[in-house]
């Protein structure tokens, strides 16, 4: 198993599903993690739960900031969070590829 001990990282979306398994995995191996997401008010310790929208510049620089503060510097980043939209590319409105991409 690769020790991640002194790394420090940043996980987007990673409240839940495969983000917060990734999270924890980095965290098993010795990291300092961040998680980035919407509602991070769940993230279980020592996973260090931080509020950002990533379609939000500004959210996204304050929350870096208070990760590298936090963790002492950033070494890795899982950018993890999407957004999914089923249908195509006839059908769906342009806002929604807008949002997507
Ligand atoms: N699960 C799958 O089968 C699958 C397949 C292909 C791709 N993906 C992609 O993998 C990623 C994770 O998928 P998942 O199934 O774990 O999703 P999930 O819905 O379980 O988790 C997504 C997390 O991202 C957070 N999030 C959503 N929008 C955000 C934003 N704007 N800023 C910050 N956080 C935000 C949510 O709050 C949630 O905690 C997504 O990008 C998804 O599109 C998933």
């Amino acid at each position: 198993m690769t020790d991640l001990t002194g790394l420090r990282a940043i996980v987007t979306g990673g409240a839940s599903g495969i983000g917060l398994a990734t999270a924890r995995l980095l965290a098993a191996r010795g990291a300092g993690v961040a998680v980035f997401d919407l509602n991070p008010s769940d993230v279980p310790p020592p996973l260090l739960g931080l509020k950002a929208d990533v379609t939000d510049d500004v959210s996204v620089r304050a929350a870096v900031g208070d990760a590298v503060e936090q963790l002492g510097g950033l070494d890795i980043l899982v950018n993890n969070a999407g957004i999914g939209a089923i249908g195509t590319i006839e059908d769906n409105p342009d806002e929604q590829w807008h949002q997507v991409l």
